[in-house]
């Protein structure tokens, strides 16, 4: 992401409705596969914590919550927002030398796999298997669909969106052999896919354009706006809850368990 655009992510990421629904369907995840029953020493990490936005929902099921990130200014802004919490500043692609194996019991990526300063998303994957326990959760968001791809992902410092099958592959060849994993966040499509089509057709040139784009998608809707938009999300979640997945969205949500057993797709 544009650095000095963390600080501006800081701000909304407690009442934007994407980051708060994301949220809400992270909270359904954890708790539909076992994260309530954890013991007293269960300890989670959030690698790419990003400034922190979603440490103290983890905290609210894990004793220990830990995050890594490789930006100063965004750890900066975690901590404020969440003392508590055991903040690292390193690198994703050396997780299996940050930390020892099976040391955790969850381990969050909220796209960060798409990251330009990931190395290589497999093994990233693997050493995240690596350092679970046995039995413990992967849970990763990822930007879907690579024909959604536009020049705010290139902003963001995005290299890449996923798609669904390739994600699945991803997830078994890092030894999560089974996993559950759906698209949200359906309403966005139409729009995305227009911003997507706007870029292919303007080029990439107008750089100022795209920044000032940047900008605008980063900031708060009217508050009517923002709590009708969540209202209506809830529709998805529903639909999310009765069907297991949906088959339309911009974002992939996957759980992997290592060694385990799911019920879901
Ligand atoms: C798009 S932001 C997502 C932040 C947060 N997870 C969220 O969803 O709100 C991606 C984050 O991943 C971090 N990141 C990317 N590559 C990384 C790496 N190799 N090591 C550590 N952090 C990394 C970036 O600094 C950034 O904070």
């Amino acid at each position: 992401m544009n650095l000095g655009l963390y600080t501006q992510l800081a701000r909304i990421e407690e009442q934007h409705w994407w980051f708060r629904y994301r949220r809400r369907l992270v909270r359904d995840a954890l708790t539909n596969y076992g994260a309530l029953s954890v013991g007293n020493n269960a300890r989670a990490l959030d690698v790419g914590c990003g400034t922190g936005g979603n440490l103290k929902l983890l905290s609210s099921f894990y004793p220990t919550v830990v995050g890594i990130d490789y930006s100063p200014i965004a750890l900066k802004e975690a901590r404020l927002k969440f003392p508590d919490a055991m903040l690292i500043q390193d690198d994703a692609n050396r997780l299996g030398d940050i930390f020892r194996p099976q040391s955790f019991d969850l381990v969050t990526l909220f796209n960060v796999l798409y990251h330009k300063w990931i190395e290589s998303d497999i093994e990233v994957l693997t050493q995240i298997h690596r350092i679970l326990k046995l039995g413990g959760i992967l849970l990763i968001t990822e930007p879907a669909f690579p024909m959604l791809m536009r020049h705010h992902d290139l902003l963001d410092y995005g290299r890449k969106r996923y798609r669904k099958e390739e994600f699945r592959g991803l997830l078994k060849q890092a030894n999560f052999n089974q996993f559950y994993m759906t698209l949200f966040n359906s309403i966005s499509f139409i729009p995305a896919l227009m911003l997507a089509l706007k870029d292919r057709l303007i080029g990439t040139r107008q750089k100022l354009f795209y920044e000032q784009d940047e900008v605008r998608e980063l900031q708060m809707p009217p508050p009517w706006l923002n709590q009708s938009i969540l209202g209506g999300m809830e529709l998805e979640r529903q639909a999310i809850s009765l069907f297991g997945s949906i088959p339309l969205g911009i974002t992939l949500l996957g759980v992997g368990i290592k060694g385990g057993e799911l019920n879901g797709v």
